[in-house]
């Protein structure tokens, strides 16, 4: 027997997770998820527009280029560490043909499984314990993971509506622009469906270089902007690379959120560090799943042209079928959510509960994306038009208007 195995008296054995794991945020929605699966599992036919999960398949072709390239003895092997070259040249090609930005597919390219572990590793990469960064409130929640497992500090920059839901630099105290290291931005906006212009973004590098606050611009729906109208990327204001990075997926343009393929493009130093990191934790993706990708960013894009009418279109409808029970709200410009105001006397966890309750229609409420969240419920257009018209006619029969 070896000295370390407990001996039987000394059982039950107790493991102790790392302070660091207390430090994370609560998952908010995980109980959201619970009351939906109860309500179904009840036997009701529950409306599910509270989650951010695209309904739709990766398009054939794509589901086609990673089969074949499954079969590629190439990519049985591992990976190089920082990824395929092709995959890194076919995002640098989307930028310059959707942005007009020239990216160096060597330097200013990491790959990524997916946005979100990015969005989580650039507060590992920049942050030392009790460092400080900015972040949008209401706001993705994986900014505050990520923050809190570097054991950093956060300030909130509210989004507000008087303010098209861009954070007012202004309004940092001079305290917080000394301090800050980091500032996340997310347009077009989860939860808001705000886009950003790109005075906004000339504005962040200039505020961003004067304080010295690196920039993590998170374009998650940078495909889907309404209205005719290309979502702006960070990285086309002038000076954007030498202030920061713009996270992309595939989770969201090409309905390929399973896939687990994003990007960090930009700032040399931070993608050398991003790679730096992930070469301690990591081998890049699959190969095949790599090829794939590319080809999702290289051939066609009318898959992407087709799903942006379509969340159109089913805004549009939403937008009508509210408009039919009164209930007053400001279209989405961009993502695929609409924020919408919660009616008095109500607060958006007791209105989205009873929406599930009464209606069978699940929401997200507001405050689950942070303080200012609170006032507004978060509706997905991640279903057909007539499951939202339905959704919109069980609520109004709640007289709530
Ligand atoms: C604002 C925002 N950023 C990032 C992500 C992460 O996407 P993924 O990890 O699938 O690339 C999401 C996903 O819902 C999101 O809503």
């Amino acid at each position: 027997m070896t000295a370390n195995i407990p001996k039987p008296e000394s059982l039950p054995f107790i493991i102790e997770a790392a302070d660091i794991m207390n430090r994370l945020p609560k998952q908010f929605f995980a109980s959201l998820v619970q009351n939906v699966n109860r309500e179904i599992a009840a036997g009701h036919d529950v409306i599910n527009l509270g989650q951010g999960n695209p309904d739709r398949p990766t398009p054939a072709h794509i589901v086609q280029a990673a089969q074949a390239a499954a079969a590629n003895p190439l990519y049985h092997k591992y990976s190089p560490f920082t990824g395929h070259r092709f995959l890194k040249e076919a995002v640098a090609q989307r930028y310059k043909e959707d942005y007009g930005v020239v990216l160096d597919p060597d330097t200013e390219v990491a790959i990524l499984f997916g946005g979100k572990t990015g969005l989580v590793q650039i507060s590992q990469i920049l942050l030392n314990p009790g460092d400080l960064c900015l972040v949008p409130d209401p706001g993705y929640p994986d900014y505050w993971s990520g923050a809190a497992l570097a054991g950093a500090q956060m300030s909130f920059m509210p989004l507000l509506r008087d303010n098209d839901f861009l954070p007012d630099f202004g309004s940092v105290s001079p305290l917080d622009r000394k301090r800050a290291k980091l500032m996340f931005l997310n347009y077009p906006n989860n939860p808001t469906g705000a886009t950003a212009p790109l005075s906004f973004y000339e504005d962040t590098v200039a505020f961003a270089a004067k304080h010295g606050i690196v920039v993590a611009s998170d374009f998650a729906y940078g495909a889907i902007g309404f209205d005719g109208k290309r979502p702006v990327s960070f990285l086309q204001a002038e000076g954007a690379k030498e202030v920061g990075v713009e996270y992309y997926t595939l989770s969201k343009t090409y309905n390929m959120a399973g896939w687990r393929v994003g990007f960090a493009l930009g700032n040399k130093k931070i993608i050398s560090l991003i790679n730096l990191l992930q070469d301690h934790i990591y081998v890049s993706l699959f190969g095949a799943i790599q090829e794939a990708a590319a080809v999702a960013l290289t051939a066609t894009q009318q898959n992407v042209a087709d799903l942006v009418a379509t969340y159109e279109h089913r805004r549009n409808t939403l937008f009508d079928a509210l408009s039919e029970i009164g209930w007053k709200a400001d279209r989405p410009k961009g993502s695929f959510f609409t924020w919408l105001p919660v009616p008095k006397p109500w607060d958006s966890a007791l209105f989205a509960q009873k929406l599930l309750e009464e209606a069978k229609v699940a929401v997200a409420p507001g405050i689950g994306f942070g303080e200012h969240g609170e006032g507004y419920v978060r509706v997905g257009l991640l279903s057909e038009p007539e499951r939202l018209r339905e959704a919109v006619r069980r609520i109004g029969k709640l007289g709530l208007f």
